[in-house]
């Protein structure tokens, strides 16, 4: 029997749910509810979220994430209300973006259903996942500017290194939103849908990565994560290593037979 903390526990701010996929995997969904205020993250709220994304990951009947918000808004950013009177000292000692990092820490893939606004902390949270399925009314924006402060929850960071320091520059300094598009096209975003579609889209999209061979598709998020952090040489190393430790699986034995045996292979998950 799995643990499934993310179905029994009272969640205020989140809607979770599992959605199966027949002869494979399921997705554990994640849908941001606070739609009164476009989905700003509070604190209650990115507690929520990485806990249920802890439950789905540890869950061995879950394959993959998907993370939504509403047609309206992904989520409009961290909750300024929350920020406005607080002073350093308080936002040090709170220190909530640290929190964020546990998402860093997630096995298994994460996908970011995209709708209307992905501002702020919104931006950041889609940026935090493995990739973006859009809406093709998403606008996706780092306004902190016009609040007299930067991004604070990696936008800096990532925005950069998913569409370069030149249209960074030009996103973080000004504070203007873009289009799905525009953001497709700057590699951001993974798809570009119907806005009729996005979570469809991203749900399918979930359904084919949970046929696949669990083992190697956390190995090949990991690999890929680390090309961020690592330098080339030391990069490929880290690659070829994780590539012989799939040797280890019963997948990998599986996968080579069944290639050669001109059938589909039947995956077991280890
Ligand atoms: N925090 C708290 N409340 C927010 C919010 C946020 N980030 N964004 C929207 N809301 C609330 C509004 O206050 C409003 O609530 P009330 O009805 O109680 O007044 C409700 O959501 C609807 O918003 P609007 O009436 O403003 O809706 P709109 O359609 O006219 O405008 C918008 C939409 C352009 C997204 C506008 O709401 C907006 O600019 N929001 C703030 C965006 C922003 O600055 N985000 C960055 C936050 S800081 C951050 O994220 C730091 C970080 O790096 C982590």
């Amino acid at each position: 029997m799995s643990d499934k903390n993310h179905l029994t526990k009272p969640y205020n701010n989140i809607l979770v749910s599992e959605v199966e996929n027949k002869g494979a995997l399921m997705t554990g969904l994640i849908q941001l509810n606070r739609p009164d205020v476009l989905n700003a993250l509070n604190i209650d709220l990115m507690i929520e979220v990485v806990e249920a994304l802890e439950s789905f990951d540890k869950d061995p009947e879950i394959g993959c994430m998907v993370l939504t918000g509403n047609k309206k808004a992904f989520a409009a950013g961290a909750d300024i209300k929350e920020m406005a009177e607080a002073g350093a000292i308080e936002m040090l000692l709170r220190d909530q973006f640290a929190r964020w990092d546990r998402i860093r820490k997630i096995k298994k893939p994460v996908i970011a259903a995209v709708s209307g606004f992905a501002l702020g902390g919104g931006c950041e949270l889609a940026m935090s996942c493995d990739m973006i399925v859009a809406s093709e009314s998403a606008r996706f924006g780092q306004p902190e500017i016009n609040l007299g402060v930067t991004p604070g929850a990696g936008g800096t960071q990532r925005l950069t290194k998913a569409i370069g320091k030149a249209r960074a520059m030009e996103m973080i300094l000004t504070g203007k939103m873009m289009g799905a598009a525009e953001m497709f096209e700057a590699g951001l975003v993974t798809k570009v849908v119907d806005t009729d579609l996005y979570l469809d889209e991203a749900l399918e999209l979930s359904r084919e990565i949970c046929t696949k061979p669990t083992v190697a598709v956390q190995i090949a998020k990991e690999s890929i994560l680390k090309s961020f952090d690592l330098t080339i040489e030391s990069g490929l190393e880290f690659e070829r290593k994780n590539f012989y430790l799939l040797f280890a699986t019963e997948d990998k034995s599986e996968g080579m037979k069944a290639f050669v045996e001109k059938r589909k292979a039947q995956w077991k998950g280890k």
